[in-house]
């Protein structure tokens, strides 16, 4: 399967740049999700994907191909819209075929693709309905089929799941991830959702707002090695702590405020020198809190229960370190054990391993 590479990527509206020198290699036959803010120019690529729009400088390439300048309807390229982008006047069946009628394709053929798509999306009561006769999850469907049945090297998807509430957008993402293994088809999925995009990818690409790419790689690796303060921040919810590099022997601590240490694994490969500034980010539910003193832990701090929040799965416990920093805990609501009982204004202690402490650059 065919994936995209994107080089040197400028493109600028009315002299503001919005992409500057993007470099991206998306992979063949995977679920890629590419995840920024809003505005950041995640469209704006995809659309340069689907030749929607031209960048002023740089090369779009589908496979080993060059298709930097090559009409819409010439690549083999599918988008779904988050507007879904139907025609209205049209029925189901019509909606589907109509890229293959463009094509001109024979009856029969059109007839046995669109049938084939529309028992793939379970559209068959619905085949003949106008499509403005249908619910939110149904539209989309039809959209999604729509862009399949023309059986693209690319699927391209722009937050096509917005409009629809929770439940239904949590059923479409396994079903979209089905359908791409199924398909094996390159699909590329934007979402400012990164618990969408976490879900989904294989491989996923965290924009900044300056439309650069921060990050690019696995989702579990990007969650539990993020490489900024941006990414840490913008996927999933970490404690981000700054400080000054301190080292003890072989042992690297960051201290905070000369009122805190906190012990950190440094990679190999990344470079920091002791008296430095530094980040580093913890998630929250890599912390264990409690009353009592625990031993074995390569971190642990003290603090007061500043507010608890209780979230379904995990209580949330801000902790106000000695130092005046808040810290977020995450603790599971497991039932099946006896857990001691921790109240506001609590006196407790927080623990964490120095190998779940990520440092950033800024
Ligand atoms: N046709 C256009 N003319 C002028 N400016 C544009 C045009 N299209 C996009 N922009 C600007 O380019 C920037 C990036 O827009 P883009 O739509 O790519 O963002 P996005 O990451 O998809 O955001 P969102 O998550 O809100 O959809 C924005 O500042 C936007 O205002
Ligand atoms: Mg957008």
């Amino acid at each position: 399967m065919k994936g995209i590479v994107l080089q040197g990527i400028t493109k600028s509206y009315d002299n503001d740049v919005i992409l500057d020198n993007l470099n991206l290699k998306i992979p063949g036959g995977k679920f890629f999700a590419l995840i920024g803010p809003s505005g950041c120019g995640k469209t704006t690529i995809l659309r340069m994907i689907a030749g929607l729009e031209i960048p002023d400088s740089g090369y779009v390439y589908l496979g080993d191909e060059d298709i930097t300048h090559v009409p819409v309807n010439k690549r083999s390229v599918n988008t779904v819209f988050q507007s879904y982008a139907l025609f209205p006047h049209l029925n189901v069946f019509d909606n589907i075929a109509y890229s293959l009628r463009v094509r001109g394709l024979k009856n029969d053929i059109i007839q046995q693709k669109v049938e084939k798509v529309i028992r793939m999306f379970h559209l068959e009561q619905h085949i003949y309905k106008s499509v403005r006769q249908l619910s939110g999850g149904q539209q989309q469907r039809v959209a999604i089929a729509r862009a399949v049945v023309n059986e693209p090297d690319v699927l391209l998807f722009d937050e096509p799941l917005a409009a629809l509430d929770l439940r239904l957008r949590e059923k479409v993402l396994l079903e979209l991830i089905e359908l791409q293994d199924s398909l094996g088809t390159t699909f590329v999925y934007i979402t400012h959702d990164q618990t969408e995009a976490l879900t989904v990818a294989d491989q996923m690409a965290v924009m900044n707002q300056n439309g650069q790419i921060e990050q690019v790689g696995a989702p579990k690796e990007i969650y539990e090695n993020p490489k900024s303060v941006f990414v840490a921040n913008f996927v999933g919810t970490t404690n981000i702590i700054q400080g000054i590099m301190t080292q003890q022997g072989d042992d690297w601590y960051l201290d905070v405020d000369k009122m805190i240490c906190i012990a950190i694994k440094v990679p190999v490969d990344f470079e920091i020198a002791v008296g430095e500034d530094a980040c580093i980010g913890i998630r929250p539910e890599k912390i264990l809190i409690s009353k009592t003193m625990l031993i074995g832990f390569s971190n642990n701090l003290s603090g007061k229960v500043h507010a608890i929040v209780y979230q379904g799965r995990f209580t949330q416990y801000n902790v106000r370190l000695d130092n005046g920093y808040i810290l977020q805990v995450f603790e599971q609501n497991e039932e099946h054990f006896t857990k001691e009982v921790i109240d506001y204004d609590d006196r407790v202690y927080v623990y964490w391993q120095k190998e779940n402490v990520v440092l950033l650059k800024k």
